[in-house]
């Protein structure tokens, strides 16, 4: 039997818009099955914009990301301090880790966010995904949260373009408009139908929630299934 409404915060951090068209597109899953929808952004306190100003301050921020720099967040609005009956954690992956925003989220909110909730991590990344969901894990199970499913987004492109072209992207130049590189890379970030994708996991995700049923039985897991060897 239906239950009464529920309600899902999603918590989220996008550098290059890639998490935020995931994050709208779950969000609206949710809302078709009727589920009411939070979103809490990460605001970090020094400005950050995308593309940065070239290949160096790209590498200075690739070293700085590898040892997981906290970026200081904005105090998260009233509104996420509700009652909750899923916490979803949506951010991309930085050198292997979550971005800083969302660490400094882990270090000051998640205890008190997540504690005793069900939580899904939703992670955006060109493809090396592993090391961040297992320390995702690790946090939001060290504040109480419960991890009951995960949901990962890869750029459907093959490497090592993948990475050439993620690179370069941040770094402010355009690999997609090469005269060369577009024949390998036509586009930086995840495909129209991987984002149509996510609406529809929301739609089950929310589905499950309004009946009551277990999160954990739902296919999530990455999107699209890595090729062997292309993981991590
Ligand atoms: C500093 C930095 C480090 C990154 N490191 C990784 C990484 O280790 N593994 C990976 O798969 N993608 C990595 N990426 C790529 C992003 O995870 C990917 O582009 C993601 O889709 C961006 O999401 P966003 O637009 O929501 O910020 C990195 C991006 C940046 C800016």
């Amino acid at each position: 039997m239906p239950v009464s409404q529920r309600r899902v915060l999603i918590v989220t951090f996008s550098f290059s818009g890639q998490t935020r068209a995931l994050v709208q597109a779950l969000a609206a899953g949710l809302a078709e099955a009727g589920v009411q929808v939070v979103v809490e952004r990460l605001q970090p306190l020094a400005p950050l914009r995308f593309p940065l100003a070239g290949i160096a301050p790209t590498l200075v921020m690739m070293l700085a990301t590898f040892f997981r720099q906290r970026l200081a967040i904005a105090p998260l609005s009233s509104p996420a301090a509700g009652d909750f009956q899923l916490v979803v954690v949506a951010g991309p992956t930085w050198s292997y880790s979550p971005s800083g925003p969302v660490l400094s989220f882990l270090d000051r909110d998640a205890p008190a966010l997540v504690h005793d909730r069900p939580v899904l991590p939703v992670i955006s990344c060109r493809g090396y995904w592993r090391t961040h969901l297992a320390y995702l894990r690790r946090r939001l199970a060290a504040c109480g949260g419960r991890v009951v499913n995960f949901l990962v987004l890869t750029h459907p492109c093959a490497e090592p373009w993948r990475t050439l072209g993620v690179f370069l992207k941040i770094a402010g130049r355009r690999p997609e408009r090469h005269p060369l590189l577009s024949r390998f890379y036509p586009r930086y970030g995840h495909s129209r139908s991987q984002i149509e994708e996510v609406r529809g996991l929301g739609r089950c995700v929310g589905e499950a929630l309004v009946h009551g049923e277990d999160l954990a039985a739902l296919r999530l897991g990455v999107r699209p299934h890595p090729p062997a060897g292309n993981a991590q």
